[in-house]
């Protein structure tokens, strides 16, 4: 199958993304022809690397390029400060310097934390990502945010600092537990609802294709995901206002999120967040029942879920949604649809209609 490619413009600070299958295989050619460093710092996790590094270390090896890898241990919770300066550290003692760029082999943690390490080793070295779950494959890869976490909150230390390349290769999703396949389907149809009604409808008929792994549709789902992110960053690269569309379901989900003590994953907690939001949409008369109804609809087909956990407390979610980094001078700001493919963003909204849909269902 043929790889398809696409353009981040952003001015002298353009970049690829290249998606395809077996694309692996053949990032070393490529890197060969664009060079983007002299040496290349692979950092991955210690789930991604066993599968695989070495394939990636025998295409570098084989076009003449020379590597290293560095791993941590998989999981949100070492996406620290702590690790970042442990990766730089042996960076620093593998003598790799500002010639040199780093390879970010993995899910979100990785390509979050590589990128803030390449941002500032040395006051910034170039890099290249390789995403490895769907979530990063048509999210986080694209757009160029980085950055750790902190025990106050979640990317709270962080930098803007874009790839010079991102390589899509699908056939990576094959060892992807269902679970956070599932959750990388949250972020695909959120791009539909926000953005893109065509694109939701072609979610809804070839659900069957995207759950089954069909190349040849998955390929299609990923590229229109990051045409529409790249399209995003490209008019708002910094979140300003238009980029805060992408946040459709995460003011919620973070705070469900949040409150599950991080037990429920984040695209299960933003297919929660997404239809809770539009319940608030409902209520606040934004929208019709018609969306509401859709949304579940698509939601449930992907065996997505719709509602908060019975058990988990509401005053608790609360409290997250009050200090969500997206709120600004105590407002909160929630990203409304009107109807499916378009959104607006607001805050007024009533509390006691926030209430209503936390208690709800
Ligand atoms: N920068 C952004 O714009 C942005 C956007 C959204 C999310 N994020 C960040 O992304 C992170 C979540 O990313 P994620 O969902 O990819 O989580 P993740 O990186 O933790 O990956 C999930 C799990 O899958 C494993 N894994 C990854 N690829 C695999 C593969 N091909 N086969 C088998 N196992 C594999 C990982 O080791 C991990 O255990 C969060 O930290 C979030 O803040 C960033
Ligand atoms: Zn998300």
């Amino acid at each position: 199958m043929q790889t398809q490619s696409l353009s981040v413009g952003l001015g002298d600070r353009s970049y690829p993304i290249h998606i395809g299958q077996g694309i692996l295989a053949r990032i070393g050619k490529d890197l060969a022809e664009q060079p983007v460093g002299t040496r290349y710092a692979i950092i991955s996790d210690d789930n991604v690397a066993p599968l695989y590094a070495e394939k990636l270390t025998a295409s570098l090896t084989d076009a003449g390029i020379s590597s290293e890898l560095f791993t941590f241990t998989a999981g949100e919770e070492y996406k620290h400060s702590g690790t970042v300066t442990e990766l730089a550290r042996k960076l620093a003692a593998q003598g790799f310097d500002r010639g040199d760029a780093v390879i970010a082999l993995g899910g979100g943690v990785v390509g979050d934390m590589a990128g803030f390490l390449a941002s500032i080793y040395m006051r910034g070295i170039p890099f290249v990502q390789i995403p490895t779950t769907l979530l990063a494959q048509v999210d986080s890869s694209v757009g160029g945010k980085t950055g750790v976490d902190i025990p106050e909150g979640k990317n709270l230390i962080g930098t803007f600092y874009q790839p010079k390349a991102v390589y899509i290769d699908i056939d990576v999703l094959s060892t992807l537990p269902e679970r956070e396949f599932r959750g990388g389907l949250a972020e695909v149809i959120k791009y539909g609802v926000i953005i893109d009604k065509p694109f939701f409808d072609f979610l809804r008929e070839k659900r069957e294709h995207i759950t089954s792994h069909d190349p040849q549709v998955l390929m299609q789902t990923i590229k229109r995901c990051c045409e529409i992110k790249a399209d995003v960053v490209e008019k708002d690269e910094r979140e300003g206002g238009l980029r805060r569309i992408l946040n459709y379901g995460h003011t919620i989900g973070h705070a469900v999120e949040a409150t599950s003590g991080y037990q429920l994953i984040h695209g299960l907690a933003v297919s929660i967040g997404m239809h809770k939001v539009t319940e608030l949409a409902l209520k606040a008369g934004y929208t019709q029942q018609t969306t509401l109804e859709t949304l579940d609809e698509l939601l449930v087909a992907y065996n997505l879920p719709l509602e908060i956990p019975a058990e988990m407390d509401r005053d608790t979610i609360k409290g997250y949604l009050k200090t969500d980094k997206k709120t600004v001078g105590g407002q909160i700001f929630f990203v409304l649809p009107e109807e499916i493919g378009k959104v607006i963003i607001t805050d007024k909204v009533e509390s006691n209609d926030i209430d209503h849909v936390l208690h709800k269902g």
